[in-house]
């Protein structure tokens, strides 16, 4: 098909300046994309980040209010390209009274799917999802994880090129988790294009080849995770675990202050230091902490990860809510 080695090649998804409000609120505010054929492409974001948002606007369930989406080069509104999509929406979307393969065809049929290539594409996906034994049983007795698998097998059914995945482990447990990895992982090496949203950067780290930080809306950066953590400097991360109230902007600004601290972000009871590599910061920290009356229950000293250059973006931790 494509050979990407050709500058002509299409991207698979390709965003320009797209905006879309809702109301006064600016979900999308001019985001730009190229996601090449068969990455596995994250965006990694906060609650009301704008992932959905933008997933609905690759899919054309959304008309972006300015700039243009381009599925290999067309409109998501053309049938051509829908046929090339496969949403697994946040929000489970499933029949609780069909049965896991009566969901399956149901959505392989509004793919287009018919006789004995809907029926293949189904018992595909059944095996994608493992629910091969329980392919006869009604959604509603399904746990959680099992609902999550067959959602992902639902947005799969018609075999897209392109597959996205929105937070497709919530709420699952750690095997169900592990199993969605597996899946994701092995579409990407057969050449499915993949675009991966969650907030937890864990998951952007294992699985993916380049990612995006949304806040807000907007496109704070993009390239792979090496890229990414050089963005934070090699910067050390401090977070000190506060026992007692939350803590105010002023003892923010003198912590700021101190010599060797590069940022600090503070959120669920835990405040994060940025500091250049060989200054001694905690001690004094402590101190200033200590003389407002706060007391550290614990300390944790990493080297710099996605939430390092998150907070060094936006000041906020991505575990914060918006
Ligand atoms: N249909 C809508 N009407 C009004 N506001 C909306 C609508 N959909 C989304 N929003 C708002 O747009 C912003 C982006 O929402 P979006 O769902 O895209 O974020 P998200 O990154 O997917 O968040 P989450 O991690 O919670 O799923 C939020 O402020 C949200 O409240
Ligand atoms: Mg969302």
């Amino acid at each position: 098909m494509s050979d990407p080695t050709d500058s002509t090649t299409l991207f698979a998804v390709e965003l320009r300046g797209a905006v879309k409000r809702f109301g006064d609120l600016v979900a999308v505010d001019g985001v730009d994309l190229e996601i090449r054929p068969g990455e596995l492409f994250g965006l990694l974001g906060p609650n009301g980040a704008g992932k959905t948002t933008t997933l609905n606007l690759i899919a054309g369930y959304l008309a972006p209010d300015a700039g243009e989406v381009r599925i290999q080069g067309v409109p998501p509104s053309k049938a051509e390209a829908r046929s090339r999509l496969g949403l697994a929406p946040q929000e489970i979307a499933l029949y609780e009274g069909l049965t896991a393969r009566e969901n399956l065809r149901f959505f392989a049929s509004l793919y287009g799917l018919r006789g004995g290539e809907l029926e293949r594409n189904v018992d595909w996906a059944l095996g994608v999802a493992r629910l091969e034994d329980r392919a006869k049983e009604p959604v509603k007795r399904f746990s959680g994880g099992m609902k999550r698998r067959l959602n992902l097998a639902c947005g799969l059914v018609h075999r897209p090129e392109i597959l996205l995945a929105d937070e497709p482990t919530a709420g699952v447990d750690p095997q169900s988790r592990a199993h969605i990895f597996e899946t994701i992982r092995s579409l990407a090496a057969d050449g499915t294009t993949v675009i991966y949203t969650t907030h937890y950067m864990e998951e952007a780290s294992a699985l993916c080849e380049r990612i995006a930080i949304l806040d807000h809306g907007r496109l704070l950066a993009l390239g792979t995770e090496d890229e990414l953590l050089k963005l934070s400097g090699e910067r050390t991360r401090i977070d000190l675990e506060l026992v007692g109230d939350g803590v105010e902007g002023d003892l923010l600004a003198g912590l700021k202050g101190l010599a060797g601290v590069v940022e600090t972000g503070f959120g669920d009871g835990v405040l994060t230091l940025f500091v250049d590599p060989g200054v001694p910061v905690l001690a004094p920290a402590v101190e200033l902490l200590n003389n407002s009356g706060l007391r550290v229950g614990g300390v944790d000293i990493a080297r710099a990860d996605l939430e390092t250059v998150f907070l060094s973006l936006t000041g906020r931790a991505l575990r914060d809510e918006g």
